[in-house]
């Protein structure tokens, strides 16, 4: 732990403007390109990131406040290591309702030297939510070379409840590898995965953070590739965790560790009010199983507590863990809500393309000229899918876009304490079945659903669903 802790920067809006509808609109625009960033302390690092940095700028707004991003491709035509792929990029805001053609689809690609203007409705209620790459066979190595930053929506609720500003902080986790020149290293045996033997939080290796013996609220969006983490604290403290995927959960959740799994997000307060000045906690990674672990995977990063500076004014409606938090729709769908009941079987399968859901792979959908879909809920029902891994030796984060659903189980039990609030990614480790509930809306068309292990989605776990637009 050497390094200083550093946030995202935080992207401004190049202009507003009105919607016919009242709303008001953030104009952003963000180029994609080749830079070179200091990670390590003596050697630079060639990255792809949006707006050349890694992670991207934070995008931060209100609910309510629609979003136009002009994303423009300066990348160089073909990726400079590896595999030497174009790098045709498609923008996917995760966590976001938006319109199939903003959706970040994997085939609706933006060559170099070309833009597409990205519309987010951000109508949902506050949450932290997050943009990637989403090119379709290459996300793998699009997003691990640094395509990916946060995206943040705030209300009134939030505000109120949880700490904000100097003492809300985003916490981009990632693993990497890097060759002895300081370039990044990519090793994916057999598209099963991808570890790294260093931790980078904002783009920083194991960090150090200044904190105030006070409440604070974190962020973590897990942006590794491959790792999944088990997340806990040195001085045996709790991690009060009271945010999901979808926001707020209804009533936060005391617990010692728990698992976070790629693209998931999960909000956690932490008090340090109990520590005198001159105290290191350490955020630790107890390992899950089905991963790769090295030497210093287990550490992450680490907490110096400071005295708080002197007359400074404290808000105390933020300084203290709040127990209810936010009810959402979402929360309250049962099992007798469903219109239909899908199952999905994950598994191994082959050695080209080897990952599938229900025998099908992603180049099935393409040969289909996209018209094969797993499922054609109709516009605003509500389903139960359940996800099934067969897969042995691997666990599988299952992203659905569009929606944000409630885990009904897990392995026929209740979920996970840290679970019980609204989600779009559901881990489904080694030999696990999951039950989720949802509602198909509020847009119609086509969306997908994969795995967010990326070399499994590249190859090629992922499938598309249609709302409103099928025939049953
Ligand atoms: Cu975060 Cu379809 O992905
Ligand atoms: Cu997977």
């Amino acid at each position: 732990f050497r390094a200083a802790f550093k946030r995202p920067p935080r992207l401004k809006p190049d202009s507003v403007s009105q919607d016919s509808d009242g709303s008001t609109v953030n104009h952003y625009t963000v180029a994609m390109r080749q830079a070179s960033a200091q990670i390590l302390p003596t050697k630079k690092t060639s990255i792809l990131g949006y707006d050349g940095t890694f992670p991207g700028p934070t995008i931060e707004l209100d609910q309510g406040t629609k979003a136009v991003v002009h994303m423009r491709n300066r990348l160089p035509k073909n990726h400079p290591q590896w595999n030497k792929h174009l790098l045709a990029t498609s923008t996917h805001l995760h966590g976001s309702a938006t319109l199939p053609q903003y959706d970040g689809y994997a085939n609706d690609v933006t060559l170099p030297g070309f833009y597409k203007d990205y519309h987010y409705p951000n109508f949902q209620p506050a949450r932290t939510i997050w943009y990637h790459d989403h090119g379709v066979h290459f996300t793998a190595q699009n997003v691990y070379s640094g395509l990916a930053g946060m995206y943040i929506i705030h209300d009134p609720v939030e505000k109120e409840l949880l700490p904000q500003g100097e003492f809300d902080v985003p916490l981009v986790v990632s693993d990497a590898m890097f060759a002895a020149d300081g370039s990044l290293a990519y090793d994916d045996r057999e598209h099963s995965g991808l570890w790294g033997d260093v931790i980078l939080v904002n783009g920083v290796p194991w960090p150090v953070m200044k904190v105030q013996p006070r409440v604070y609220r974190f962020r973590i969006l897990n942006a590794s590739i491959s790792r999944s983490y088990r997340f806990s604290l040195s001085s045996g403290q709790p991690l009060h965790v009271v945010g999901t995927d979808g926001g707020l959960m209804p009533a936060t959740q005391p617990v010692p560790n728990y698992r976070h799994g790629m693209a998931e997000r999960y909000e956690v307060l932490i008090d340090f009010s109990k520590y005198k000045p001159g105290t290191r906690v350490e955020l630790r990674n107890l390992s899950n199983g089905n991963n790769r672990d090295y030497d210093f995977t287990g550490k992450v990063m680490a907490f110096d507590v400071v005295a708080a500076p002197a007359g400074m004014k404290d808000d105390p409606k933020w300084n203290h863990i709040p127990t209810t938090l936010v009810d959402s729709e979402v929360m309250h769908l049962t099992r007798d809500d469903r219109e239909d009941k899908r199952y999905f079987r994950v598994e191994k399968d082959g050695l080209v393309e080897p990952w599938t859901i229900n025998g099908v792979i992603w180049e099935d959908v393409i040969a289909s000229n996209f018209k094969l879909a797993h499922a054609d809920p109709k516009k605003d029902a509500v389903e139960v899918w359940e996800f099934e891994n067969k897969s042995g030796g691997w666990f599988h984060p299952i992203h659905i876009h569009l929606v944000d659903f409630r885990v009904l189980s897990r392995n026929g039990k209740a979920p996970y304490a840290w679970e019980r609030g609204p989600k779009d990614v559901v881990y489904v480790g080694e030999n696990e079945k999951v039950e989720l509930v949802m509602r198909f809306g509020p847009h119609e068309g086509r969306y997908m659903v994969h795995c967010h292990n990326l070399p499994h989605e590249d190859h090629s776990m992922m499938f598309q669903f249609r709302v409103g637009l099928g025939e049953n």
